[in-house]
């Protein structure tokens, strides 16, 4: 198999840090949030992580590279395909994987994060994954352990992986990022994969419009740097993908005031053939899952072979993984 290039191969990071006319490379310690990236740090994730989908591909694994090294899923939130694709990230390149359940360790006596970080800390883990429900919780435990922390959801905040394997998904597809229109439609008050894909997104240069009702968009949306609209036939004119969002009922309360029912919100804000039409020809649709059929999305869409890129965007979420784990496991390595 042919040897991965090295972070500093591939031009990472960003040009902010040069020293005259040298750039300096320095690797990432965590990967908490997209917002504050810069294009080169983001093409070097998409290009390592194009790697990956073609090795995963070839049904060859790289498990040297993460040998002797453990990696923690921590996930006080439910997930499907994150944790399990960090899972599969984790033991292609060789890593001791241990998922942590949450529901049946300490916390339920009461142990706070920080101690149970710092419990796992202390067992010598090299990366740890954690979604949490409060936004910011990453962070905070960045600034604690030794490990590397990876954001894999935090409240409101962001996913960034999420943004990383989407942005990978519609480069493959479109060829590019520059200059594509994407609308991000539905619950983009409550959607950190939202968050995310609004910093990527605009970073790299898409022009990025949210379309939602207005109980539903952030206050002061366009600070983030994007078009909002309120009808989905103005806001997927044109566009070259169409990204759909789920209700995410678990963090509204009063739920009946900010959506109408079930039904209604399909009828107006549900992406189904007759609004599809308003976008271009040829635009793709994606979503992050998991999606509530018949709500945001009909499932002759989400089925479409050729509109849909929605399991696309879940095979792109390992390969992802495995280039930020590759990554992470260079900049944070022990002196072992
Ligand atoms: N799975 C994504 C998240 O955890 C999106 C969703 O749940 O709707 O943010
Ligand atoms: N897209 C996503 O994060 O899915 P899970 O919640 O299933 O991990």
């Amino acid at each position: 198999m042919a040897r991965m290039a090295s972070p500093a191969q591939l031009g990472y990071p960003a040009a902010p840090n040069r020293v005259g006319k040298r750039r300096v490379i320095t690797a990432p310690r965590h990967l908490l949030q997209i917002e504050g990236m810069h294009p080169p740090q983001i093409d070097t994730m998409l290009d390592l992580a194009e790697s990956y989908v073609l090795l995963n591909r070839s049904g060859t694994t790289q498990r040297d590279l993460l040998r002797g090294r453990t990696l923690i899923n921590l996930f006080f939130e439910d997930s499907t395909r994150t944790r399990t694709s960090f899972e599969l990230a984790g033991k292609r390149l060789g890593a001791d994987v241990i998922n942590m359940s949450v529901s049946t360790s300490s916390v339920n006596k009461g142990e706070t994060l920080l101690d149970t970080a710092a419990t796992l800390n202390a067992m010598n883990c090299d990366l740890l994954v954690v979604r949490h429900g409060q936004s910011g919780a990453p962070n905070l435990l960045a600034q604690k352990v030794d490990a590397a922390v990876i954001n894999a959801g935090d409240g409101t905040h962001e996913h960034p992986t999420q943004a990383l394997l989407d942005a990978l998904t519609i480069r493959r597809r479109k060829g590019r990022l520059e200059g594509l229109v994407v609308a991000i439609c539905g619950d983009v008050l409550h959607s950190r994969v939202a968050r995310s894909n609004i910093h990527l997104l605009g970073t790299m240069g898409c022009r990025v419009r949210v379309v939602a009702p207005p109980t539903l968009i952030p206050n002061q949306a366009e600070r983030l740097g994007v078009d909002v609209f309120h009808n989905m036939k103005d806001g997927l004119q044109d566009a070259d993908v169409v990204m759909m969002l789920r209700l995410q009922r678990e963090r509204m309360s009063g739920a009946g005031s900010l959506v109408p029912s079930p039904r209604e919100y399909f009828r107006f804000w549900g992406l189904d053939a007759e609004k599809l039409a308003f976008a271009k020809d040829d635009a793709i649709v994606m979503h992050p899952g998991p999606m509530n059929r018949g709500v945001e999305i009909d499932s002759a869409i989400a089925d479409d072979p050729v509109r849909s890129v929605i399991r696309e965007q879940v095979e792109m979420g390992v390969a992802v993984r495995m280039a930020v784990l590759d990554l992470l496991a260079r900049s944070n390595r022990r002196n072992d």
